[in-house]
């Protein structure tokens, strides 16, 4: 109950796909090896919210590049709730100052792993429950 699968094998790296979760709008991105280098050079001290906010991980996970994706082996992968911590509206995909996303009704910009680095959202957006079913398709809920 409440559990979607979505088949990600036409995503290349680069490319998005926005799927609608328990009315919110899911977030599922093939990251570029660029994306994941930028996303691991970030020093935790650099970041806003240190908490990984992956509900897949224990609640006080630091919030590093690895800990925000799919994980090992998966590290291209990143799976967020598409709602701007601050007031909930719906960032843009590869925009604003750290590569990632900006939130265009306050000015809140994430990073490729989707962290808070600038604006008045207080949180990195946060992470679904969700796994991989087979290579190719994944399962959030
Ligand atoms: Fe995103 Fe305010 S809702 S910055």
């Amino acid at each position: 109950l409440g559990s979607i699968e979505v088949d990600v094998s036409a995503l290349e790296p680069g490319m998005s796909l926005i799927v609608k979760w328990r009315g919110k709008p899911v977030f599922i991105r093939n990251r570029t090896d660029k994306e994941v280098e930028e996303g691991k050079a970030v020093a935790l001290t650099d970041l806003k919210d240190p908490i990984a906010r992956n509900a897949n991980d224990d609640p006080a996970t630091p919030a590093t590049d690895l800990a925000r994706s799919a994980g090992e082996g998966k590290e291209n992968w990143l799976v967020m709730l598409g709602v701007c911590t601050h007031l909930g509206c719906v960032p843009l995909g590869q925009s604003g100052d750290f590569g990632g996303w900006f939130c265009p009704c306050h000015g809140s910009h994430y990073d490729t792993a989707g962290r808070i680095r600038k604006g008045p959202a207080p949180e990195n957006l946060h992470i679904p429950t969700f796994g991989f079913v087979s290579d190719s398709v994944i399962k959030i809920g």
